[in-house]
């Protein structure tokens, strides 16, 4: 078969993994012919292709980012759209696609699937907010980052007596704050599950204090939300799926904190430095397995599918579960790392 390849959305560490596990196995063993496609849907809409082969791929584990480059263009939002993938695909003589996404990119594909589209997905987020996986490549490496960083911030914290607000990815779940607050021992974690109310915010760091604390480190997820009537706050543009341009609630922390509790307070919002560099070991092998079952499925002409990890598995899953429900942070994980808040 000709199998086309895209990754859509969010870049992260690992996408690259899956892409060359794709073409190792689907070229070097079951003699497939891939060709992959520049930035995310887009690139099929306009015919943007490159052919990948072993040599495309050799050295590609440990970087970062996406040979193929991703948009978060939206077929469905021209008219025609859907028709020109499908004229493409059938001008390249291409059998079936592996797209690797998030919940934006797999919804497209889903809908594509619907309309004869032959796709096999691949679940990508540094959010870890797909519902049919336990965890997306890229999350690992997110909270790896987002620790490190709580860690360095604790020493200019301690030696400065602030409090220090980190604000980090992750849209409109808090996985990455729980996970990097906890691993990184946070005084507070404010995520978009929970709304926060601002007074207790400070009367928590303030009562942390007066016990002898002389810094506090609260870590804030970019979608986390005041609880109503506590708090104003601005929203930004809207990309093509619709979702609002997040981050600058750390900012708004900070001066809030500051105001109202007399702490020296400073901010530091990690942005897209999470979604940088190289994959931890532990994303390489989850982005290595999800491409060896990716294009085992195509080989099978098993489609409309997203491959999935459940356990220690990698198994598939109908495209619809893979995008039906947001997955938001599980509320006993995040009572475990509430037991830490100061
Ligand atoms: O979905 C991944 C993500 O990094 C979100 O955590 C974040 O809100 C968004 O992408 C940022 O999108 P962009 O890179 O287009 O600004």
């Amino acid at each position: 078969m000709r199998i086309g390849m895209l990754t859509g959305g969010g870049d992260c560490p690992g996408l690259n993994a899956v892409i060359r596990a794709v073409v190792r196995k689907g070229t070097g063993q079951l003699d497939h012919d891939i060709v992959g496609y520049r930035h995310g849907w887009r690139g099929i809409m306009e015919g943007e292709s490159v052919p990948l082969t072993l040599d495309s791929v050799r050295g590609l584990l440990p970087r970062g980012g996406t040979i193929l480059g991703t948009s978060r263009t939206n077929p469905y939002t021209s008219d025609d759209g859907p028709a020109q993938v499908k004229r493409t695909l059938e001008r390249d003589g291409v059998d079936a696609v592996i797209a690797i996404g998030g919940e934006d990119t797999l919804g497209v594909a889903h809908r594509l699937s619907g309309q004869g589209v032959q796709v096999v997905g691949v679940p990508k987020t540094i959010d870890n907010d797909l519902s049919a996986t336990d965890f997306t490549f890229g999350f690992h490496t997110a909270v790896q980052i987002a620790t490190d960083a709580i860690d360095r911030l604790h020493t200019t914290a301690e030696s400065h007596d602030r409090v220090m607000v980190v604000e980090v990815m992750g849209r409109h779940a808090g996985w990455i704050a729980t996970y990097s607050g906890l691993a990184g021992g946070a005084d507070l974690i404010l995520v978009p599950e929970t709304p926060f109310d601002i007074d207790e915010i400070c009367a928590r760091i303030t009562h942390r204090h007066e016990r002898g604390a002389n810094f506090s480190i609260v870590v804030v997820a970019e979608g986390a939300t005041p609880a109503a009537g506590t708090l104003e706050l601005q929203t930004g543009a809207v990309d093509d799926f619709g979702h609002v341009r997040l981050g600058g609630i750390g900012s708004r922390l900070q001066t809030e904190i500051e105001l109202r509790t007399g702490y020296e307070a400073r901010m530091t919002q990690l942005g897209h430095v999470l979604r940088g560099g190289s994959p931890t070991a532990y994303d390489r092998v989850i982005a290595t397995r999800f491409g060896i079952e990716a294009i085992d499925a195509a080989d099978a002409h098993d489609f409309g599918v997203m491959v999935a990890l459940r356990g220690t598995d990698v198994i598939r899953v109908p495209l619809e579960e893979g995008v039906a429900v947001l997955k938001t942070v599980d509320q006993r994980l995040f009572d475990t790392a509430a037991v830490f808040f100061g």
